[in-house]
């Protein structure tokens, strides 16, 4: 982005209430501390973190749901020193005082987030190198062309469901639907069952009215998938857990595989709807697509930097008492990483309007041991998946005035609803060139734009997914992770 959205962004924290304001009162508490979870800084995050980090530089106090006091890291270099030094700031929420002390509540919608579970996400040292290990050393013998030609597969797949409509949903008619379909081949579920589980991934993650029984089909499906590969080892990411040398339990392999669903589900949807949404709304970008000054891969990019899927990461817990950026930092204090606020830190970046082409240097994968491993999946989903919906359906245009798309905004992300468009014209399914010819996880050639590429290559249409979206009312993304999580029920 984006010139456009950073002023938007500009534009919108211009309009922070200012001190002796109602609203204001409500985003501080008694000591003037901020809210993380008031509405100001949900709705106009880029203005919140500007007024914290000119009130307290680049790390800053605020509170978290329950008005309890966490540090929330606004600067780039700051952000990088704490995801980089686990000595002083670790993964383990245990050491949170605020644990220590009973003063989260059962209910706090916190806890699906740093409840510690024994798993690689929460752990240090050994324990989490030998986990991280099977996982990365699993992740690296995905076939990274079949991958590539998996996507294409199945973004076709999808594109065939509505291409016939001239009308279409992107939330959920294809991006909610193919990073998952991907990632459940990847680790071994069935063809056959894929669509299925797919839809209860999403309806659980939304909380709906079926969440639970979703969550029960989840839970029961990753048993099964265990077993199976257990008994039967294939080439997929399951059985190479398996057969790692870490020696991993049935249950943590369980756990490693329901957490790559999740990472891999959520993060990856929000990088490609907000890419599509940009290439829908803001001409500015998409003429330097179509003008070949961008290619689809640095627009990934550029997203990342400018709307990284995860705003900010309750992660990190001092072993002692230290110092960052001049603020007194006791032991047990805990410590959000700010990747939207370090991405747009003024000390490396003085002007957002400038673009980041070819810089992968942001933090939306976080860094230091616990950096996502699986960052060049999810690139290589949504720029193989976004590439071919623009192949599909060139002339595709937004169904709807942008003012009327509607979010979806928490202090740790903010997503779009629905991304409604419209096509009149739709072109059978292709092989693109960066699925199978590149084989580097990159497609450097610049974006086709509004001409319709040749159609020869694959056509790898197949039958229609037969599960229908649930229906259901929308509840907190909180509680239904939560029971994702736990492998429990959801709230
Ligand atoms: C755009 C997509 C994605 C984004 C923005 C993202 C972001 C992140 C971030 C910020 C972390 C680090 C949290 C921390 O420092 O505490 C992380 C960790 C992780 N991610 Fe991702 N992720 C994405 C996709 C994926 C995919 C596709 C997978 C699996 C194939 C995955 C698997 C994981 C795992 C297993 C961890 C935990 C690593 C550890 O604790 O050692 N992520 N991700």
């Amino acid at each position: 982005m984006t010139a456009s959205s950073h002023d938007q962004a500009r534009t919108e924290s211009a309009s922070v209430p200012p001190p002796e304001c109602p609203a204001h009162a409500r985003a501080v508490n008694g000591d003037g501390v901020a809210r993380l979870f008031g509405p100001e800084a949900v709705h106009d995050a880029p203005g919140f973190y500007e007024r914290l980090r000119a009130e307290h530089g680049p790390v800053a106090p605020v509170l978290v749901d329950g008005d309890l006091p966490a540090w929330l890291v606004l600067g780039y270099r700051e952000n990088l020193e704490v995801a980089r030094t686990p000595s002083r700031f670790s993964r383990d929420p245990r050491l949170w005082h605020c644990f220590q002390e009973n003063k989260v509540a059962a209910d706090s919608p916190l806890r699906p987030a740093i409840a510690w579970q024994p798993v690689c996400l929460f752990l240090d040292g050994e324990e989490h190198e030998r986990l991280r290990a099977a996982l990365t050393d699993s992740i690296a013998r995905f076939d990274r062309r079949g991958m590539r030609r998996s996507v294409t597969h199945f973004a076709n797949q999808l594109i065939d469901e509505f291409a016939g409509d001239g009308v279409a949903d992107l939330v959920s008619q294809f991006g909610e639907q193919l990073p998952l379909r991907v990632i459940t081949q990847l680790v071994g579920m069935s063809d056959e069952s894929s669509p299925q589980l797919v839809e209860a991934i999403n309806d659980l993650l939304k909380g709906t009215e079926t969440a639970f029984k979703s969550n029960e089909y989840v839970v029961e499906a990753l048993h099964d998938l265990v077993q199976r590969k257990r008994a039967t080892p294939a080439n997929d990411f399951t059985s190479w857990l398996f057969s790692h040398p870490a020696e991993l339990t049935d249950e943590e392999v369980l756990q490693h595989v329901r957490i790559v669903l999740l990472a891999a589900n959520v993060n990856t949807i929000n990088l490609m709807v907000s890419t599509m949404r940009m290439v829908l709304t803001d001409p500015r970008f998409r003429a330097s697509l179509t003008g070949g000054r961008m290619t689809l891969p640095d627009a990934l990019e550029q997203m990342l930097w400018d709307e990284p899927p995860t705003a900010v990461v309750p992660a990190r817990w001092a072993t002692g008492d230290t110092e960052l950026a001049g603020q007194s930092i006791k032991a047990g204090d805990m410590l959000l990483l700010g990747l939207s606020a370090g991405n747009s830190d003024p000390a490396i970046r003085p002007d957002l309007s400038v673009p980041m082409h070819g810089n992968r240097s942001h933090l939306a994968f976080s860094g230091g041991p616990h950096e996502c491993p699986g960052q060049d999946i999810s690139r290589a989903i949504a720029d193989t998946g976004i590439d071919v919906l623009l192949m599909r359906l060139p002339d595709i245009d937004l169904a709807v005035p942008e003012s009327e798309l509607k979010w979806v905004s928490t202090w740790i992300h903010r997503h779009l609803t629905a991304l409604p468009v419209k096509f009149a014209q739709s072109c059978p399914g292709v092989l693109p060139v960066s699925s199978s010819a590149t084989g580097d996880g990159q497609s450097k050639r610049p974006f086709p734009g509004s001409t319709a590429r040749s159609t020869d290559g694959t056509d790898e249409t197949s039958e229609p997914a037969s599960a229908a979206v649930s229906p259901g009312r929308r509840s907190s993304w909180w509680g239904s992770l939560k029971g994702w999580l736990r492998g429990t029920q959801p709230r």
